[in-house]
């Protein structure tokens, strides 16, 4: 099958990436530069920053993408750039730079919805996926339960009301100086602690509203860290704790609510988490369904995802015009 070779860039937050993918699910090229670096030193992403470092990189990035599969550009079938949600400085120098790129080659645009990059990425990583299927997107700028019953056809079962899953590890982690970015940290710092030490609560655990909540999670970790009588690893490891009961539970209610589900599926930065991927494939196991996560560098921001949505998008004729805007938010 060689219809479909997609240029992908991914640029929304602080990972400037490329990828070229293939229809057939190879990627013959990819390249990730992380800004934590930039970043480490205000705790967060600063988006002036991102915005000009995805403008320093980009282009050569492209360059080297192109030639590390030599590929010409003019063999390229479409550029697939994330169009939103996200920073708009960097979904800009992203998308502006696809667009540079599609009309210097004559090609279609396919201006992409990152979260459906996240949503379709686990059919990259696995053939065999069929929809419908349920997701749980986990990043940090998202916690979602998505009923995806097609390329474009996407059912939202829950979200967060206040805090993402991503942000609630990051917060807790600032709060306990483990380092930038958290959730990877509070993972580590978990790992010797000890999750029944220090009692926190489960926002949301066993209503019947299908929805996330992790504010008071975030205020309690807080007053357990400021009362002393707790160490870090074991305020680390009941935050990854109640953090995963809560997505454990709401999950278990939306498989309820979408019966004809044929696997269960995670996505986004926080399906990196051991411990949550483990507890996600016991449910799944316990409802008889195949639990789907892609590796963890096809979880965390990549344009691999990108290109692939593109290849699946393009597939279907599904391309866009070159004024196509940036969009800092866009619900799927
Ligand atoms: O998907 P992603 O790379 O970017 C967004 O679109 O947000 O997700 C990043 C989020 C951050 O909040 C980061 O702390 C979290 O994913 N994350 C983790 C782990 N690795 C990354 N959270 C928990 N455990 C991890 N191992
Ligand atoms: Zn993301």
């Amino acid at each position: 099958d060689t219809a479909g070779l997609i240029l992908g860039i991914e640029s929304s937050c602080d990972e400037t990436a490329v990828a070229l993918v293939r229809h057939d699910r190879t990627i013959l090229a990819e390249r990730i530069a992380s800004q934590d670096e930039t970043h480490a030193p205000w705790g967060g992403v600063v988006p002036e920053l991102a915005a000009r470092a995805h403008t320093e990189r980009l282009t050569p990035m492209v360059e080297a993408v192109l030639a590390d599969a030599g590929i010409a550009l003019g063999h390229v079938d479409a550029i697939a750039a994330t169009a939103g949600p996200g920073l708009i400085g960097g979904v800009m120098v992203g998308l502006v730079t696809g667009k540079a790129l599609a009309y210097a080659a004559g090609k279609p645009l396919l201006a992409i919805n990152h979260l459906e990059g996240h949503a379709l990425s686990p059919r990259l990583a696995d053939a065999t996926l069929d929809f419908p299927y349920l997701l749980l997107l986990v990043s940090g700028g998202h916690c979602q339960l998505l009923g995806v019953d097609g390329v474009g056809r996407y059912r939202r079962l829950a979200t967060t009301i206040d805090d993402a899953a991503g942000e609630a590890f990051d917060k807790v982690a600032k709060i306990l100086r483990l380092g930038f970015p958290g959730g990877p940290a509070l993972e580590r710092a978990a790992a010797t602690g000890d999750p029944a030490a220090v009692p926190l609560p489960r926002p949301m655990v066993g209503s019947d509203e299908p929805h996330f909540s992790f504010a008071g999670l975030k205020t309690a970790a807080l007053r357990a860290h400021q009362s002393g009588r707790h160490g870090v690893a074991d305020i680390a490891a009941a935050t990854q704790a109640a953090i995963t009961d809560a997505l454990e539970d709401r999950t278990r209610l939306a498989l309820a609510a979408m019966p004809e589900a044929t696997a269960l599926v995670v996505a986004g930065g926080v399906a990196a988490n051991a411990a949550i991927r483990a507890r996600l494939a016991a449910l799944a196991a316990a409802h008889r369904l195949p639990f789907v996560a892609p590796p963890l560098k096809l979880c965390t921001d990549n344009a691999a995802m990108i290109a692939w949505a593109g290849c699946e998008r393009f597939a279907l004729g599904l391309t866009d015009p070159l004024e196509t805007p940036a969009r800092p938010r866009w619900p799927l």
